[in-house]
């Protein structure tokens, strides 16, 4: 069934877990995250990014995520729009049907530059005003994206920061989150704590210097009834990485946020995990594998089947790591 992402959330702090968000565009991600909740009966959180309306179509996302709410009847859905860059980007979701939107005013509209805190807290409660008179939430964020390593945004096209972000934008600060959700009245706020988005988040296994789990902890404190948000929460698995290297592939050493850390978050208040670069780097390993294996097979069905039990595989995981299992 469908529900909001208010009602999804305040089950999961009132019992201690986190729900996974992940992206899809595509039947095989939708189908991976849905088998992946009914073996570990699990509430669902899909999202669909802006790059996934220009890919599927918003008609064939929308009814890419009703089969799946028809098929599982028995899951708790929320649908989600990810990073929408103004009030009326939102507006269009909610008219598609979406039960849940994202107002990102961290950046102006451009989807690049970073946004001066009244434009935020502006575009954010004219998106809340519209959406709670039709009862969908909205997710807002306060901070940038973006690593303390290099200040960079991730590498994702479209969604994060241009130029060098100061550490002063790369880390909420807990008394202004505290202001943003009284003015705002969001149902869940995404903080920056020095995840990125993409493949490319840190240049070794993150430290507490790199990846400032503390600053949730500070921020939680702060605002204790807030459902916290965490983008940029891919782990990167090395085993992936190397699949995809031994097939083929060339991607650089580089590191994700472990799953541990995430969990860490979770005990303070982190409720929304973002995740799509896991799922595109399981599903490229698997298929780059299955390709190089077996040559002469042409039926693309049977390497999206493997890239389809690799995303399921990784969807598992986090259900269980995060305590979604058993909640639906
Ligand atoms: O927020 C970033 C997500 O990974 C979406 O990426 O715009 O390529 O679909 P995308
Ligand atoms: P990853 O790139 O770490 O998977 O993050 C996805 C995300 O935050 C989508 O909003
Ligand atoms: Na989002
Ligand atoms: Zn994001």
């Amino acid at each position: 069934a469908l529900i909001s992402l208010r009602q999804m959330l305040d089950h999961a702090a009132e019992h201690g877990y986190g729900v996974p968000a992940f992206n899809v565009n595509n039947l095989e991600q939708m189908r991976a995250i849905m088998e992946a909740a009914r073996q570990t009966d699990s509430p669902v959180i899909v999202q669909a990014s802006a790059g996934a309306r220009k890919y599927a179509g918003a008609p064939f996302l929308r009814h890419l995520i009703l089969a799946a709410i028809e098929e599982f009847p028995e899951i708790p859905v929320v649908m989600h729009q990810d990073h929408g860059t103004s009030p009326a980007v939102c507006q269009r979701s909610i008219q598609l049907g979406f039960s849940s939107v994202m107002m990102d005013g961290s950046l102006q509209e451009d989807g690049k530059t970073p946004a001066s805190y009244d434009y935020n807290i502006d575009v954010t409660r004219r998106a809340v005003d519209m959406a709670h008179a039709c009862g969908v939430s909205v997710e807002g964020e306060l901070g940038c994206l973006g690593s303390l390593e290099t200040g960079m945004a991730g590498e994702e096209d479209g969604v994060g920061a241009e130029g060098v972000l100061s550490h002063d934008q790369l880390l909420t600060d807990p008394e202004e989150a505290a202001d943003f959700v009284q003015k705002t009245k969001v149902d869940a706020l995404a903080i920056a704590c020095g995840t990125s988005h993409g493949a490319y988040k840190f240049t070794r296994p993150p430290t507490g210097d790199i990846l400032a789990i503390d600053r949730i902890k500070e921020i939680h404190a702060r605002i204790p009834g807030t459902h916290l948000v965490m983008h940029g929460s891919s782990s990167v698995p090395q085993e992936w990485l190397a699949v995809i290297n031994e097939f083929g592939g060339e991607i650089p050493e580089t590191y994700g946020v472990p799953v541990e850390q995430i969990c860490e978050g979770i005990k303070h208040g982190v409720r929304k995990v973002n995740i799509d670069t896991d799922l595109r780097l399981a599903s490229t390993g698997a298929t780059r594998r299955f390709l190089a294996q077996n040559p002469s097979e042409f039926d693309p069905r049977k390497f999206y089947k493997v890239a389809m039990d690799a995303m399921k595989d990784i969807c598992i995981a986090r259900y269980e790591a995060f305590g979604t299992a058993g909640n639906a």
